[in-house]
């Protein structure tokens, strides 16, 4: 908790141990003191940070801003080596949050007709056997990793099931995203490999559905079609990976940080468990967007590029200059949201940036939405003294640029005898 105005003095140094650990001190001095700020990160380029909520929401809407790397004006000794997402020019990279109007209108729309909130919804029996099924791995043992025993699975099986991955080859995604998460998303080595190994798997399981189609998401988007339009084997490929890649490490980690936030927060902890055994949804429904906005699992993956000069915040953009809307930032911003530091799962007024806004906004949002309430619902009804197993300061972060998340969660409870699957 912080909920006090930001200390003045020198810039906080951002990328640090520290910052990794708790950004939002840092978020805090920039919102106040330099709410647009230029800065070098890590990988050398530099970028405006944008921190402010209504700065943000602004600038997530603003079409000059676009998403396509190739607006990127970088200098050429950094060619290559930004890590900026998707300035890699590979076929995948072809995807919904690599691109501008009408391109992305048109493939947006293509995609909702095959990933539709009732396509969710009908999913969510299977999310519940999922969840059931690792609680049950770990339920009798008295303690886990909720990272990977708990977090990092779920969202990879739900994401393969609804695609319609067969279940024998699922743990090859398994093996293949745990290299993503851990080594994150540089071109090198185990990476590349696991990206080109996902590639041709996918474009093979493609081809297949294409000739003996079935009810899933797969099948769903070769059958899309919009005024006689279809999705080529590329795009339908590019779209299988953007779902999986977009829909994976979020989810890890809007568990993880869920989970670790409530762990240290006893009281709305209680209320949640309270309600959940009086077999109630609304504390659980308003409380996953609460958690999402306290501590959200997207950094500074919201990437946009100036195609023309313009102003955000007072500050003067130049055309080619990568923005970075913080949406950490922005969800704590006080301006906004009255005590932005403290965990109320009873917000109501929370419009918050988690999932993005504008045409860009979350596509997976009502499938997140239903991981992380079972995910969430199905721990702390299973587990009621579920607690951490280390003290907090030992905890350690990814410290990745993009997403916010822990390594490992080691956590402890109760041994129960009871399996349900
Ligand atoms: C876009 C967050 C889960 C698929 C986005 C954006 C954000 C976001 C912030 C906008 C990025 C931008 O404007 O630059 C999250 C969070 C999640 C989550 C916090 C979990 C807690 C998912 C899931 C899926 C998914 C489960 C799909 C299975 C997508 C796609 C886009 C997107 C396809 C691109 C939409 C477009 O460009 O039109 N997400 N996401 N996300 N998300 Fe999610």
């Amino acid at each position: 908790m912080h909920d006090q105005p930001p200390a003045a003095g020198p810039a906080p140094a951002l990328f640090s141990w520290e910052f990794a650990t708790d950004p939002y001190p840092a978020y805090a001095w920039l919102r106040e003191h330099s709410p647009v700020h230029r800065t070098r990160l890590p990988s050398g380029v530099e970028a405006w940070l944008v921190t402010r909520y209504a700065d943000a929401r602004q600038a997530l809407a603003d079409q000059r801003l676009s998403k396509n790397p190739a607006h990127h004006d970088e200098p050429a000794h950094a060619k290559g080596k930004t890590g900026i997402p998707g300035e890699r020019k590979a076929e995948l990279m072809t995807h919904l949050l690599n691109i501008d109007p009408p391109d992305h209108t048109r493939l947006r729309r293509l995609v909702s007709k095959a990933f539709t909130p009732r396509r969710v919804a009908e999913f969510a029996p299977r999310v519940q056997e999922l969840t059931d099924r690792l609680i049950d791995g770990f339920v009798t043992k008295g303690s886990a990793d909720l990272i990977h025993e708990f977090a990092f699975p779920l969202p990879i099986y739900a994401i393969c099931d609804l695609l319609g991955v067969p279940r024998e080859d699922q743990d090859d995604f398994r093996d293949w995203a745990g290299m993503m998460i851990r080594h994150g998303g540089g071109p090198r080595g185990g990476v590349a490999r696991s990206v080109k190994k996902m590639r041709g798997y996918l474009a093979e399981l493609i081809h297949r559905k294409r000739e003996h189609p079935g009810d899933d998401l797969i099948s769903g988007l070769i059958r899309a079609s919009d005024h006689g339009e279809h999705l080529t084997e590329n795009e339908a490929a590019a779209m299988a990976f953007i779902l999986l890649f977009a829909g994976f490490e979020t989810t890890v980690n809007l568990i993880g940080n869920g989970v670790h936030t409530l762990l240290r927060t006893p009281d709305q902890r209680a209320r949640l468990q309270e309600s959940l055994a009086a077999g109630e949804r609304g504390l659980l429904e308003t409380g996953i967007e609460e958690l999402l906005r306290h501590d959200g699992p997207v950094e500074l993956a919201t990437w946009r590029f100036a195609t023309e000069p313009l102003t955000i915040g007072g500050e003067r953009i130049a055309a080619g200059d990568p923005v970075l809307v913080v949406l950490a930032a922005a969800d704590r911003d006080p301006a906004r949201f009255d005590g932005p530091d403290t965990l109320d799962l009873t917000r109501r007024d929370n419009q918050h940036l988690g999932y993005g806004h504008g045409i860009h906004y979350c596509l997976g949002a009502p499938l997140a939405r239903l991981e992380g309430q079972t995910a969430l619902a199905g721990l702390l009804t299973r587990l009621p003294d579920l607690r951490l197993a280390v003290d907090p300061d030992e905890l350690r972060w990814r410290g990745g640029l993009i997403m916010r998340g822990l390594r490992t969660l080691p956590v402890e409870f109760t041994p129960n005898e009871r399996v349900l699957t």
